[in-house]
């Protein structure tokens, strides 16, 4: 028979300790117990940058790493892409299942009638400089609704709960969308309500002098797509920060702010912008095999390749790729596609990317897609905090609903002075 137990020996003081498993994970707390004598504090575990603890038990995403597989609430990612839009998936990932189609038309009207904005949050946006980043304008406005809805901080009330995730939904594009109109000097387009939720985003991306815009359906369609593979993705810095900020109860919106903020990073949000600067300094199908060189040299990275969970296809490259040829067919090719798709080969045949499981991961295509689609670079970090909106609030609904959760205060191993005293500053 087998045990669901950790058995640990402390050789300070030879003492044995029965640890229970769950789910294949010991509980960091049943360390505490773990002391030399009765005024030892116990032993905790040290873990930088999470790379081995569970913060939470989640029922929303589940990724497996190794295989490249990628579900949201149990359905394929790829099924999704296929079959669903973005505002079905937003549904499941909040409330765990498929919509009927009254609840799924229902969850339209109401997301398409929170789009527009406060006129003063219209006049926020043209307080920034005329080159203001739109993801630096993004996450202002997000932090600065919570003080047009003050009944947001009232996160125990599920019916203004609700409310604000529908606004926080339905206003994200309309906020990415006046942030970049301000970065390029246009004025700023309301939303389409007889839209859908791609069309009228880029509706009030790309509309000029037009009574009426009419987004071409294939980039409408490759948009939702993209929407889709972006909604979630666990517990990523972006996630985390949604539910260590959401954890000390503050409102919805300085919660999404702060997540948005982490999305921002280069090492997150931001390497779909490093691929295009990696590809035009490439700039010809002969200077790959040097690049290549200069990756396996350690002087740079290949962007675009490799990822903490993924030792495997990426799942959702592969579907953006095949998206890719869609987008292209309306908007011409974008002549940085042929040097990915070289370098990808040429890598995928390397020992250098086999040894190391490196394949490419969402970022190696999307950005060339956001390109073709007129989007500049500044914008690429904006295109992912929209549809991940959807994903850090569904991550925030779970944590608040855990009773197991409680405010994020991680433990430190302090190893600076202790006990000095203070010296007056002539004497220093
Ligand atoms: N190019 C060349 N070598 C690489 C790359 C790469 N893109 N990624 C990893 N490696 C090598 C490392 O040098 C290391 O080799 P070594 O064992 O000989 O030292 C090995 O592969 C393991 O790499 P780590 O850095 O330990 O892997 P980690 O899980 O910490 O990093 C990361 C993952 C940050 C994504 C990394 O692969 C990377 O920097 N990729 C490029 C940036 C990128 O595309 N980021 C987007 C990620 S997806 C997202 O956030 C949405």
């Amino acid at each position: 028979m087998t045990h669901e137990t950790l058995t640990v020996t402390d050789n300070r003081t030879g003492k044995s300790y029965e640890i229970p498993i769950t789910h294949d994970t010991i509980r960091a707390m049943d360390l505490r117990q773990i002391k030399v004598n009765e005024d030892d504090f116990g032993m905790m575990s040290y873990d930088p940058a999470f790379k081995n603890t569970a913060s939470t038990k989640s029922t929303i995403t589940d990724i497996d790493g190794d295989k490249g597989i990628l579900q949201y609430r149990g359905y394929p990612i790829e099924q999704l892409a296929e079959q669903s839009t973005y505002l079905e998936v937003a549904y499941l990932i909040l409330n765990g299942e498929l919509p009927t189609q009254a609840e799924l038309d229902e969850w339209t009207r109401e997301i398409t009638h929170h789009t527009l904005i406060h006129e003063n949050v219209k006049q926020l946006f043209d307080a920034f400089r005329y080159d203001a980043h739109p993801m630096g304008m993004l996450i202002s406005s997000l932090a600065a609704l919570s003080t047009f809805y003050p009944e947001a901080s009232n996160i125990g009330d599920i019916k203004s709960r609700d409310l604000q995730i529908k606004r926080l939904i339905a206003k994200a594009p309309t906020l990415a969308a006046f942030a970049y109109r301000h970065s390029v000097g246009l004025p700023y387009n309301y939303p389409d309500n007889d839209l859908s939720y791609t069309g009228n985003f880029l509706n009030m991306m790309f509309k000029m002098v037009e009574p009426r815009y009419k987004p071409e359906p294939a980039l409408e369609r490759a948009l939702d797509v993209l929407f889709i593979l972006h909604a979630d993705h666990e517990q990523n810095c972006g996630t985390n920060a949604m539910r260590s900020v959401g954890s000390s109860n503050v409102d919805p919106y300085c919660a999404a702010a702060a997540a948005a903020a982490a999305l921002y990073g280069p090492l997150h949000g931001g390497a779909n912008e490093a691929v295009i600067r990696m590809l035009t300094e490439i700039g010809s199908l002969d200077n790959i095999p040097a690049f290549i060189e200069r990756v396996k040299n350690r002087e740079v990275r290949l962007m675009g390749f490799g990822h903490r969970v993924y030792k495997n296809y990426d799942p959702r490259a592969k579907i953006i790729k095949r998206i890719a040829d869609e987008v292209f067919a309306v908007t011409g090719a974008n002549p940085l596609l042929d040097i990915a798709l070289e370098l990808e080969r040429i890598a995928l045949e390397d020992d250098y990317f086999i040894e190391r499981k490196l394949y490419p991961n969402v970022d190696f295509y999307s950005g060339i897609i956001y390109q073709a689609m007129g989007l500049p670079t500044a914008m690429f970090p904006v295109m992912f905090a929209i549809p991940r909106m959807v994903g850090w609030l569904a991550q925030w609904v779970e944590m608040l609903d855990d009773d197991e959760q409680a405010i994020a205060r991680p433990r430190q191993i302090y190893l600076g002075a202790r006990n000095r005293d203070y010296v007056s500053i002539d004497q220093r």
